[in-house]
């Protein structure tokens, strides 16, 4: 078990509308009722974050944006800015996640600077990175996180939280083993070390991200460098998301 307070995060992807945002919201405030020790945020879509931010308001679950334009504000049409997340209450931003880099072509360039202007305007950038199943079997899986995570660094030295989530377990039902996630975060922290300084890498949290279930939490979070997770799939309902914080915190 690791040294840093457990964060435990739900990426809401493109679901919900308001209502559903609403219900999750007081659900899930009395699940985790006295429960302590653990982190939580909510990632919804855009248009869900007033109501997330009143469901919200007064309890100790953060809410952040999934995504930021790098530029402060502008004639960038369906973007959004720093400013404008923060305006409602975001305190943290998605940087880089697989399904922006495959879906907009998003590079490790641009999610730099998108964690730069993040941190810029006041938001904890929480970058995520991660191999395609291609790029494992060919070997290149420490490559390819060393040239995301070096990008990533080289723009914003001071992210607010790293998640490494492998493509190949998003939303596939496949997990990595806890043995797996354990080398690549420990890897990932030596490179923080080295790239930034030990004393930072000793102190930020590194989160697993992949087909994350009630079920598989608990072998993964006894695991020395993992200090919580990113949830897609499970973080949709409150159930099985408050069975994830509950094993994260034990
Ligand atoms: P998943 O998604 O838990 O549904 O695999 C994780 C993510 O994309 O953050």
């Amino acid at each position: 078990m690791s040294r840093r307070t457990p964060l435990v995060a739900a990426n809401w992807k493109m679901h919900k509308v308001r209502q559903e945002a609403k219900a999750y919201c007081s659900d899930l405030r009395q699940r985790l009722a006295g429960v302590t020790g653990v982190e939580v945020v909510l990632f919804p879509g855009p248009t869900l974050l007033t109501t997330v931010a009143e469901g919200l308001a007064g309890s100790t679950i953060a809410w952040g944006g999934q995504d930021l334009h790098p530029e402060p504000q502008g004639a960038h049409t369906g973007d959004v800015s720093a400013a404008q997340l923060t305006d409602v209450g975001c305190s943290w931003v998605l940087c880089g996640h697989s399904e922006r880099r495959q879906d907009h072509g998003e590079t490790s360039e641009l999610v730099g600077a998108k964690a730069a202007a993040a941190r810029r305007g006041g938001l904890k950038p929480m970058v995520c990175i991660g191999e395609t199943e291609g790029e494992r079997e060919d070997g290149r899986t420490f490559e390819v996180l060393e040239r995301q995570l070096a990008a990533a660094l080289d723009a914003e030295p001071n992210p607010g939280a790293l998640a490494y989530e492998p493509v190949w377990a998003i939303g596939t039902g496949k997990t990595a083993t806890p043995e797996l996630a354990q080398e690549v975060h420990e890897f990932l922290r030596q490179r923080l070390g080295k790239l930034r300084d030990p004393s930072f890498a000793e102190a930020l949290r590194i989160l697993y991200g992949g087909s994350v279930k009630p079920g598989n939490a608990g072998s993964l979070i006894v695991q020395e460098d993992i200090d919580g997770f990113l949830v897609g799939g499970a973080g949709l309902d409150p159930e099985p998301f408050s069975g994830i914080i509950n094993s994260s915190c034990a």
